[in-house]
């Protein structure tokens, strides 16, 4: 496994994914997406989309006028995702969070759940995502797991995911707001990791 690239890896997980993630946490998933400010008529896009486990709750939130850009760079996950959640207003991209290929201030709120720990050029994908979101857009990046647990989570599943972790919450910060962020504001706590902010 070791020998793998993280595209690899996810590519190989993208069947099944949603068996051992889904049914665990959608009650989380659905607590979760209440915190965040996600309104009707919002091009929103969630970057690390996976098998795609926050579209449907996004769809709800944007209703009819709004509209969800589901990205990832696993092109499995993308189809997975692509299968399972189908709306109109919806479409998908194969691509990575650190060149994303959306025009400048085209997006009202960016979400990523459990994929920002796995990114590899973590500043270039905040500068990248504030670059896309529009004045006063916000962003939620999250994990179902604080910090400290995620890195044991990573550490146990080994593999080319086994030094994923998140960033100390002052690094965080500093990240965000060389991006172009404001407001940033981390909640970590053992079932939940949150990294919120505007632009
Ligand atoms: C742990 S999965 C989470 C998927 C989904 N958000 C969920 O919560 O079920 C992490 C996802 O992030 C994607 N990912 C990791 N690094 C990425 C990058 N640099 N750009 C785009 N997607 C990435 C992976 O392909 C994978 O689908």
């Amino acid at each position: 496994m070791n020998h793998l690239s993280k595209r690899d890896f996810f590519d190989k997980e993208a069947r099944g994914w949603d068996d051992r993630y889904h049914q665990q946490d959608e009650s989380e998933i659905r607590k979760l997406v209440d915190r965040f400010d996600v309104r009707p008529g919002d091009r929103v896009l969630d970057v690390g989309t996976g098998n795609g486990i926050l579209l449907p709750h996004l769809v709800r939130r944007v209703q009819d006028k709004g509209r969800i850009i589901a990205l990832d760079f696993s092109w499995k996950m993308i189809l997975e995702a692509a299968g399972v959640a189908k709306a109109a207003n919806m479409c998908f991209m194969n691509a990575c969070a650190a060149h994303l290929p959306i025009k400048d201030q085209t997006i009202d709120c960016v979400t990523c759940l459990a994929a920002f720990a796995h990114v590899g050029r973590k500043v270039m994908a905040l500068t990248e995502m504030s670059r896309v979101l529009k004045d006063d857009g916000r962003i939620y990046i999250t994990h179902l797991m604080g910090k400290e647990e995620l890195a044991e989570h990573h550490r146990q599943a080994g593999g080319p995911v086994r030094h994923d972790i998140l960033p100390p919450d002052s690094e965080m910060t500093e990240m965000m707001e060389k991006a172009g962020l404001k407001d940033v504001k981390i909640v970590d706590r053992p079932d939940l990791y949150l990294a919120s902010a505007r632009k």
